[in-house]
């Protein structure tokens, strides 16, 4: 907030504002930039009639930004990329660990006073160590939840729309990953962590059928963007044991979960927190009000989005 009442006259609403009322102060042309969070959404409705020079979103996904309705009319778009890459992927860590060893279900079992003691049978879990971990998508926070996954001795492949990473790019990754087909990655993985952007390339990129190609014994962790998942067909999937359980942190219309999925023992369920801590919000703020500056100013943000 320093940074941007430093540049010019800031404008915050008492409330998030609803889609009409985003609508409406994108086309009142009193507004320079928006400074936008992940819910609010600017389609080509909105930017049809929008007199602003820019979207900074605080945030690295900006699927809730039509980015080529927004470059056609000469809106600049900027993310918050790489600052919270570590802490998003200790998160898909913390959910492949947590469902595997039903973390949610213990500590449950534990505050309920149900546990009177040892016994060899309880509460067990699948193993990490040794198992295989499948990525989809091997961005920056894919790398990095393979850098950790490798460190549990998981065996870890990936599958990247674009193909293979050339082998002189993965750094301290290279001859420790491999890349896989779609196909192998969800067939063959104990694990399948998701980390593509959303896009309408990904949406449902895991639907029934991918779900019944799993092994039934395999986790899904899903700390990328909720709709990249028919969370019906997840809920289904894990009622019927066609997969052993899911690791969420996102969902697919937010904040209303599927019909049934908090019912469900074998989920990890969090509040889309992948990015929440101190240190990485307050880095966020900064990239975000930057972005937002440089805009307001007729400078090139330095993490911009359009093409
Ligand atoms: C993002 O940045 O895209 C996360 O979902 C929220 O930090």
């Amino acid at each position: 907030m320093r940074l941007l009442r430093e540049a010019g006259e800031v404008v915050v609403p008492a409330h998030p504002p609803s889609a009409e009322q985003l609508l409406q102060a994108c086309a009142s042309g009193r507004h320079d930039v928006v400074v936008a969070q992940l819910t609010d959404h600017f389609d080509e409705e909105l930017l049809a009639t929008a007199r602003i020079r820019g979207v900074s979103n605080y945030a690295v996904g900006h699927d809730n930004v039509s980015v080529p309705a927004a470059t056609r009319r000469g809106i600049l778009v900027g993310n918050t990329p790489g600052v919270l890459t570590d802490a998003t992927a200790d998160l898909a860590l913390l959910l492949i660990l947590a469902t595997a060893r039903r973390c949610v279900e213990a500590d449950a079992f534990v505050r309920a006073g149900r546990f009177d003691g040892w016994r060899p049978e309880l509460l067990l879990g699948a193993d990490v160590s040794g198992a295989t971990l499948g990525l989809a998508g091997f961005g920056r926070i894919a790398r990095a939840t393979a850098e950790r996954a490798l460190g549990f001795g998981m065996d870890v492949r990936y599958w990247a729309r674009r193909g293979p990473v050339p082998e002189a790019e993965l750094g301290a990754l290279a001859g420790r990953v491999r890349h896989a087909s779609w196909d192998e990655v969800v067939r063959e993985s104990d694990f399948l962590s998701l980390h593509v952007p959303l896009s309408p390339g990904t949406h449902h990129l895991v639907d029934a059928a991918t779900l019944r190609a799993m092994k039934p014994t395999a986790c899904l962790i899903n700390t990328a963007r909720g709709p990249v998942v028919d969370e019906h067909a997840l809920v289904e999937a894990l009622r019927t044991g066609e997969i052993a359980g899911a690791g969420l942190d996102v969902y697919e219309r937010e904040p209303a979960l599927a019909d049934g999925l908090a019912e469900l023992p074998n989920t990890t369920l969090l509040p889309h927190v992948g990015s929440a801590t101190r240190s990485v919000r307050a880095r966020m703020a900064r990239l975000c009000a930057d972005n937002a500056v440089a805009m307001a100013t007729g400078r090139r943000p330095a993490h911009l989005v359009n093409p």
